[in-house]
């Protein structure tokens, strides 16, 4: 927990209704065990997408494309998000629900390994989500740096990993190597000479960064 159990309480309360496909989504996602952005997250990702005007997205971890279904809402007209995911059955849930959630066609969702389709992928990203494996952050990192553009919007969930981050030791969720991990991840994105960017408490904690102009 990393807001206090009001504050928790609030944020749940003044969520506007999901739609049906996302409220199964969900529904799916709590069933089945699979770990999914919480709405705050969510929109956040879509503000962020909107608010940048971003068109052309990349996502590390579909899942079953909770995240990916948000921000492709936020995407500009013509815009898409590429995704990756290496689970077969959570990469075809997704793109049945991406389907019928209406953003099919501006999601390209691929059974691959981020790491490796991210470095086969020539031009610029202008918005990317990181949402894989924890130990992978920095290799994700290292792939999409030289691929976002100028003033491109870089997030990153679980940076603060239900608080076990700032407490600087695991919990019964995270080891003690993925904190350690995550904290020597968030301190080298929040001193990176190529970005500027702020840990949010949002959700499981959102790293946000957005690239420097040259
Ligand atoms: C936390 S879940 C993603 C949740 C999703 N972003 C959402 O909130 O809707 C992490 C996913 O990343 C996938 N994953 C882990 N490592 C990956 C990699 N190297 N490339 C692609 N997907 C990966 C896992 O199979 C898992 O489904």
């Amino acid at each position: 927990m990393i807001v206090t159990d009001s504050v928790s309480t609030y944020l749940k309360r003044t969520r506007m209704p999901p739609d049906p496909v996302l409220a199964e989504m969900e529904a799916h996602a709590a069933r089945d065990g699979i770990p999914v952005i919480v709405p705050e997250t969510g929109q956040l990702l879509q503000v962020l997408a909107l608010a940048s005007g971003a068109r052309r997205a990349v996502e590390v971890g579909t899942a079953i494309g909770v995240s990916a279904l948000y921000t492709a809402r936020g995407l500009a007209p013509g815009g898409s998000i590429v995704s990756f995911e290496i689970d077969p059955e959570r990469h075809a849930a997704a793109r049945g629900y991406l389907a019928r959630a209406g953003v099919g066609d501006r999601a390209d969702l691929r059974l691959q390994d981020a790491r490796e389709g991210i470095a086969a992928i020539e031009g610029a990203f202008d918005f990317a989500f990181v949402d894989g494996f924890k130990t992978q952050y920095g290799d994700y990192f290292d792939e999409l740096l030289p691929r976002l553009a100028p003033g491109a919007v870089l997030a990153v969930d679980n940076s603060l990993m239900s608080g076990a981050v700032a407490e600087g030791r695991g919990d019964d969720i995270w080891t003690d190597q993925q904190v350690s991990d995550a904290r020597a991840f968030n301190q080298r994105l929040l001193a990176h000479p190529e970005l500027v960017g702020t840990l949010t408490p949002v959700g499981d904690g959102v790293l946000v960064a957005v690239k420097r102009e040259a």
